[in-house]
């Protein structure tokens, strides 16, 4: 890739797009070995070695953070009142970072930060959603009407019934006054506030939600609340080969 050298600068991370240009112009960056002190040097990334204080800097086109999501952070780029989930992220500012995909307000877990819009596509195109499994705590008991009904699909007020749905009692709560099932959903799509939606069609309410899955990545167990990570390399192998138009029939054929 061709870009200008205080770009390519900060965004290896030696600083502002002000600092580096007061680096280059001291002339502490070579490029292919001579001192360059021109900001706006066009370097290519694949052929040029450039190096700061005697150091070779590295270039990662993109860059790909897992983050555990915590309740009161909005999904967006920027909001005028709401805290956002890019100020979770490190890098934010040096990079047109973005979520992912969303996961609503009040919703935890796994949230893929990036600025790779390809692969974002790629994931979260409608025809080619990848599965996407929630941990949810619901009112009432789950039964099995409501497994075959997610099964089924359901009219959550859409031109179009969902898409079958797995969903699985994890554990019910003594029958009491307010009892609650602990449940696992995997969905294929990603509808506005569907899984709420969905059981509120079936008379229920979600209490608690959070993300535990999205296609081949799995929500870190040790990444606490509010913190993130960059994928793995395995990670980011497995998802750059994400079979995005699997369904989750597979799924629910081995529950019964
Ligand atoms: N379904 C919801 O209802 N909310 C989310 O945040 C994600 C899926």
């Amino acid at each position: 890739m061709k870009i200008r050298l205080d770009k390519f600068l900060s965004l290896t991370g030696a600083g502002t797009r002000s600092e580096v240009k007061k680096i280059i112009r001291k002339g502490s960056v070579t490029v292919n070995g001579e001192p360059v002190r021109d900001a706006g040097t066009i370097i290519d990334t694949q052929k040029d070695p450039v190096q700061y204080d005697g150091r070779y800097l590295t270039y990662e086109e993109h860059v790909y953070y897992m983050l555990n999501k915590p309740a009161g952070y909005v999904s967006a780029t920027r909001d005028s009142r709401q805290k956002t989930v890019l100020e979770l992220v490190p890098e934010c500012g040096r990079r047109e970072l973005f979520p992912a995909g969303r996961l609503d307000m009040d919703t935890e877990g796994l949230l893929l930060i990036t600025d790779d819009g390809k692969l974002a596509h790629r994931l979260l195109s409608p025809s080619h959603h990848v599965d996407k499994t929630y941990l949810a705590y619901v009112s009432g008991f789950v039964t099995k009407e409501d497994i075959a009904a997610f099964h089924e699909g359901i009219d959550i007020g859409d031109e179009k019934r969902t898409l079958p749905a797995v969903l699985q009692v994890i554990s019910a709560g003594e029958p009491g006054e307010k009892p609650e099932s602990e449940v696992s959903v995997t969905i294929h799509e990603g509808r506005f506030h569907q899984i709420k939606r969905m059981f509120e069609a079936r008379g229920k309410e979600v209490r608690y939600l959070k993300r535990i899955r999205m296609g081949p990545l799995v929500l870190d167990k040790n990444l606490k609340t509010g913190e993130c990570r960059a994928l793995t390399g395995e990670e980011l192998s497995a998802l750059m080969h994400a079979d995005c138009d699997k369904t989750d029939h597979e799924l629910y054929e081995e529950q019964f």
